[in-house]
Parts: C-alpha cells; sequence; structure tokens
C-alpha cells in the first residue's frame, strides 16, 4: 500500500507533494503503462474538481487511448482534433477554459466543461499527452498548468520502454 502526505495548503504546496509522490511511485520502474496508471490514479485523487484524468499515447501518428480515470472515453483522436489533438501537434500545453468554445472539441464525457491537456516529449519525441477534464468552466489556472508540466517532465523519461 502506498502512503502519500498530500499538503491541503496552497496550490504550490499540492504540486510540490504531488510531483514528489509521482517520483517516489516511478522511479526505477521500467513500465510505461504502470506508471500512466499509477499517476493518473494520484492525479485524480488529489487535485480537485476533476471528472476525467489520464492518457493518450503516440501510436504511429495518432492518439490511442492509455490508462485513466473517469468514464469510458474515445478510444483514438487524429492529430490536429480536439484539444489533445491540437496539443500533439503544437507540442504546447491547451488550457481550455470553456470546452465548448474550442472548435473541434471532442465531447467523451458530457459533464466536462474546461480542459487542460499536456503533451509529453522524452528525447525529442513525442510520447503523448496527459488529458485533464473539469466540470467546471476555467478550473485550470497558470500554476496548474506549470504544475502538470513539471508532472509530465518527470514521467516523460519514465514511459520510453517500449512495451512487450
Ligand atoms: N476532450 C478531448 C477528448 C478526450 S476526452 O476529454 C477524455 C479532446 O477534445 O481532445
Amino acid at each position: 500500500m502506498y502512503q502519500f502526505d498530500i499538503s491541503a495548503g496552497s496550490k504550490t504546496e499540492l504540486y510540490r507533494d504531488l510531483l514528489s509522490a509521482l517520483d517516489g511511485l516511478t522511479a526505477g520502474e521500467p513500465d510505461p503503462v504502470a506508471n500512466m496508471a499509477n499517476a493518473a490514479a494520484l492525479i485524480r485523487e488529489y487535485l480537485p474538481d476533476l471528472n476525467w484524468a489520464g492518457f493518450y499515447r503516440n501510436v504511429a501518428d495518432e492518439l490511442v487511448l492509455g490508462p485513466f480515470q473517469g468514464k469510458a472515453a474515445c478510444i483514438r483522436i487524429p492529430f490536429g482534433s480536439g484539444v489533445c489533438g491540437a496539443a500533439a501537434v503544437s507540442r504546447e500545453t491547451q488550457r481550455v477554459e470553456d470546452v465548448h468554445a474550442f472548435p473541434g472539441h471532442i465531447a467523451c464525457d458530457a459533464a466536462s466543461a474546461s480542459e487542460l491537456v499536456v503533451p509529453i516529449v522524452a528525447d525529442g519525441r513525442l510520447l503523448g499527452v496527459l488529458d485533464l477534464d473539469s466540470p467546471s468552466p476555467a478550473r485550470f489556472d497558470a500554476e496548474d498548468q506549470a504544475g502538470c508540466e513539471a508532472l509530465m517532465t518527470l514521467l516523460a523519461p519514465r514511459l520510453l520502454s517500449p512495451l512487450p
């Protein structure tokens, strides 16, 4: 059993503790699915006000659903489609305050109102994206973006082992 000491204080402290927990969970573990699964569980448990948290993987230049927590979701997203596809093509985080105003947004869960998608890059390769959905409009601010980008910077090199 894992136990984490995650601060209920400021957002800065929350992301600092999440980074430390993710480091402890994934250090020395080469299996990318296990690492994505634990990252999704950690994020969903400790980041408030989310209805979906998980990964899409870059499989031959198409985003394919990976480990996640939330409702069953769209399996394949072409590069360039939706918020995830925009993050994959631009390799830049997409922070969307109102998903209904985002051209081409793909609705996997009708509850989603805002979204944060962080590209995951290691060795110059796009490995996939982290996708967070919230039922609250404008749920994610610049500090959430920076915090989640730091989480993915830590995780990226730990997702490099090929699947068997
Ligand atoms: N809304 C995303 C699709 C994935 S689901 O939110 C889980 C998008 O527009 O890319």
